[in-house]
């Protein structure tokens, strides 16, 4: 014979079973579950029963509502899942997504990083300094006297109160020194400015990676050695490297340095324009001065610094015949350097 909580099991069940919605649901959890719901009903009436019956219509009650409840939470779920198919349902998988635009790295970035990884492997760091300067920073401080060309206002922008957007990143050879004592073996990419018009190859705007090693015996054979091998590295193994003489007020000697152009190794090359060598920037080693007004001792040390032109390079890497499509940000151009 079936014990009456068993017959109430099975008729809770049945009902649970049928319920058509989560509405009905809840009634017939009430019906059996609630504070006087059948099933809650039996507890109260364990109290009258026999001590030795008590064990075993306990474990039965206990069964029954395990079985109730758990019959309950299984079709709350069918009744979950359904509405979600049912959400589902509207949605046409078919149709194709939206696509996103994937960005690029700039070409110029690209160039820096490149760039940083070679003079990383040779043991330098980075180091950094602001592109609004002071007179100082800019041109004293690198022996550039007042009468110099360079700080004359129609080639500098000067700011109202007497402050200027660098015209070089040199301003942090500087800063650098003057932060720490010798050794030291810093690069310093970055933007400067200068009053130039914009042009296919100019631009008021521009970037160079700038180059400061001072230490004990620095030598001219380390400065060219570095340069040489940073230029193999850029451009390959069989790049020529030449030292022009030049002139900069910050060191002595100084030079010019052009690599042989990658495309020919000589003249008649479209990207270099017919003369073979490209120039890629300035270098000499570190005039005493600018060492003193750094306070770093010229007779305990000495360095060689070295300041590099990045745009125009990067236009003839990858042979752009204007060095604005850099700087103008059209997506049609960018999204070339994936
Ligand atoms: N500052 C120089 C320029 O902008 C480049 C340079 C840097 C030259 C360091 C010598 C040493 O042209």
């Amino acid at each position: 014979m079936t014990h009456p909580l068993e017959q109430l099991r099975d008729e809770a069940l049945r009902e649970i079973g049928s319920a058509p919605d989560e509405q009905a649901l809840e009634s017939v959890r009430v019906k059996y579950l609630g504070k006087s719901g059948s099933v809650s009903a039996w507890g109260e009436q364990m109290k009258t029963l026999a001590k030795e019956e008590k064990p075993v219509i306990g474990k039965l009650l206990n069964d029954v509502r395990n079985a109730v409840t758990g019959a309950i939470e299984a079709r709350a779920q069918q009744f979950r899942s359904q509405k979600e198919s049912g959400a589902l349902a509207k949605i046409d998988i078919s149709l194709p997504g939206t696509p996103r635009d994937i960005g690029a790295v700039h070409p110029l970035t690209q160039m820096w990083e490149r760039s940083i990884e070679i003079f990383r492997r040779m043991g330098f760091a980075l180091a950094d300094g602001p592109d609004v300067e002071d007179e100082w920073h800019c041109f004293d401080a690198l022996n550039t006297p007042p009468e110099h060309p360079a700080r004359n206002e129609q080639d500098t922008f000067y700011l109202p109160d007497g402050r200027l957007l660098r015209t070089h990143t040199s301003t942090v050879q500087i800063r650098t020194m003057r932060g720490a004592p010798p050794p030291i073996r810093v690069i310093a990419p970055g933007a400067a400015y200068r009053r130039d018009e914009l042009d296919a190859t100019h631009s008021p705007q521009f970037h160079q990676i700038e180059g400061l090693y001072v230490d004990e015996n620095v030598s001219v054979a380390d400065l060219k050695g570095t340069l040489e091998f940073f230029m193999r590295e850029l451009f390959g193994a069989d790049t020529a490297v030449e030292f022009r003489p030049h002139f900069f007020p910050f060191t002595e000697p100084s030079a010019e340095v052009d690599y042989s152009c990658f495309k020919c190794g000589g003249p008649g090359c479209r990207i270099c324009k017919w003369s073979g060598w490209i120039e890629l920037g300035g270098s000499g080693m570190v005039h005493p001065n600018v060492l003193r007004a750094a306070n770093v001792d010229p007779e305990e040390f000495t360095g060689f610094a070295f300041g590099l032109g990045i745009d125009r390079t990067c236009a003839r890497i990858y042979e752009l015949d204007d060095i604005r499509l850099l700087f103008e940000n059209d997506v049609r151009f960018l999204e070339q350097f994936r």
